[in-house]
């Protein structure tokens, strides 16, 4: 695990959208895995700004989103559908027919899950996965105690995941309690995962995830067994850890090499 540490989220932001940009600039045809959330908005900004600068094209590339909330169409404002072609693919080259992110509103929402690991291999696996991590240690919406060799599939939100996602939702009833996911397994599949938290608020999950122990209680925490994790921190996030000395003396100012 490289943990990169900058002095601001605009420095972290910058760092980990260049490095995705890279990896597209090398692989024109990656599989991108891709995130949602606060935190990867403003990381789709900078990975638009490239494309807009006529840096980098992405119209090779081909997507999968980590999950969406059960019962929410395409179409509705809330899904992560409408989250990502807002902040990414509306703004970008994207080809739609080379994104894919699970149904929500299924019929079997079950038989979406199985379908979704499926596309996934038939694809060749995701080159890089992008993530944000949850206050409570989950990523995706594997919530604390999930398996650390699940697939995709339905989970529960956890009640602090439906108080955190609640901001974007006119009243906490609104906030769907079921998601589609890919599991710690699925994402630990991914031969490259990129990882940003920003902000006093992930400073706990950060430090669970990085320093352990290895533990189903913070599904992050299962990112030490990837051999190729790099983790993207602003001072906020890493101001628990208890090695950043090590850390900053390895990758000064959250350098790393290519
Ligand atoms: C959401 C998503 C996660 C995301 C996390 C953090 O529920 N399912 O993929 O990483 O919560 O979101 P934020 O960046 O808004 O804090």
């Amino acid at each position: 695990m490289k943990v990169l540490i900058h002095d601001s989220a605009e420095a972290a932001v910058a760092a980990i959208a260049n490095r995705i940009v890279e990896k597209v600039i090398a692989k024109p045809a990656c599989v991108l895995g891709l995130a949602t959330g606060g935190t990867v908005e403003p990381v789709y900004d900078a990975m638009v700004q490239k494309y807009d600068q006529q840096k980098v094209s992405y119209s090779r590339i081909r997507t999968f989103n980590l999950d969406e909330y059960v019962g929410l169409s395409p179409d509705h404002p809330m899904s992560y559908h409408h989250f990502m072609e807002k902040h990414l693919f509306g703004r970008t080259d994207i080809s739609a027919s080379n994104t894919s992110i699970p149904f929500g509103n299924a019929a079997n929402p079950a038989e979406e899950a199985k379908r979704y690991e499926a596309e996934i291999k038939r694809c060749g696996g995701i080159d890089c996965q992008l993530l944000g991590v949850g206050e409570n240690g989950h990523i995706g919406f594997n919530e604390p105690t999930s398996s650390l060799s699940s697939t995709v599939r339905i989970k529960t939100l956890a009640p602090e995941t439906v108080r955190a996602n609640s901001r974007y939702f006119q009243r906490i009833e609104d906030v769907p309690r079921l998601s589609i996911t890919m599991g710690i397994g699925t994402i630990l599949c991914a031969r490259e995962i990129v990882l940003i938290a920003t902000g006093d608020n992930k400073s706990k999950a950060v430090l669970e995830m990085i320093e352990g122990p290895l533990s189903a209680r913070c599904p992050a925490s299962a990112l030490q067994l990837h051999p190729h994790a790099e983790i993207y921190l602003d001072a906020a996030a890493a101001s628990q850890l208890t090695l950043r000395d090590y850390y900053e003396a390895v990758h000064p100012n959250g350098k790393v090499e290519s």
